[in-house]
């Protein structure tokens, strides 16, 4: 049977490293399966990503005011647009096709980051939760769970520029956010492993295959 896999967890967590890991494991052990990650590559995608970074922010409407990026409710929409052109146009063809398919985020980041609620905003789970409604469900979710110095510590490692998302009090937030989402996920009925991704590499990938390989049983 091929499995919809996710991985998630918050920056730093390594969900990029362990799903390109996973691949390799299943088509060394002879099954198909393919990587792919959210923002897509998309039009949809490749836009929130231009938002993300801020190239692509409000106008302003005074001369002084700051640019402004845009709106979380704009982000949330369009990330579920942009999981629904996943679905339609990759997730559900390979699985119709018989190869497993392993997403770097899924749903559970929408949750995780749009329904982030600051002073002000509106944005809550239930309307994320709709406006995902017709997402494929993941046949399982690995949640790399990491604490917020591990993920500070490896974001500046990394070097990159870093995102509107990753700054520590956001970091801090995203972390009881992920729990929550996690718990009201698996009370739907999702099949969702955690795993402690302060391991090394070498054990979590161990690990996630262990279950996979459970799984398949
Ligand atoms: P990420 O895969 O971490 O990109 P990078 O390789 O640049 O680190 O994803 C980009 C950001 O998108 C990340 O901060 C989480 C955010 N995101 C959301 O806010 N909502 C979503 O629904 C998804 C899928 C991602």
């Amino acid at each position: 049977m091929s499995l919809f896999i996710v991985l998630e967890g918050i920056d730093g967590a390594g969900t990029t490293t362990q799903t390109a890991l996973l691949r390799d494991r299943l088509q060394a052990d002879g099954q198909p399966a393919i990587q792919t990650f959210e923002p897509t590559n998309g039009p949809i995608g490749v836009m929130i990503r231009q938002m993300l970074s801020k190239r692509i922010v409000l106008p302003s409407h005074t001369q002084d005011a700051p640019s402004e990026p845009v709106t979380r409710e704009t982000l949330a929409a369009l990330f579920a647009a942009d999981r629904l052109d996943h679905c339609a146009a990759l997730i559900e063809p390979s699985i119709n096709a018989k190869n497993h398919i392993i997403s770097d985020r899924y749903l559970h980041s929408s949750l995780a980051y749009q329904g982030d609620i600051e002073e002000g905003d509106t944005v809550d789970y239930s309307w994320i939760m709709q406006l995902n409604s017709r997402a494929k469900v993941p046949d399982v979710t690995f949640f790399l769970k990491i604490d917020l110095e591990t993920s500070l510590a490896r974001i500046s490692q990394r070097g990159a520029a870093r995102d509107i998302y990753e700054t520590r009090e956001k970091l801090e937030r995203l972390i009881t956010r992920y729990d929550e989402v996690m718990e009201m996920l698996s009370t739907r009925g999702d099949h969702i492993v955690t795993i402690d991704a302060t391991q090394s590499i070498d054990a979590i990938h161990t690990s996630i295959w262990q279950h996979i390989s459970h799984l398949q049983k």
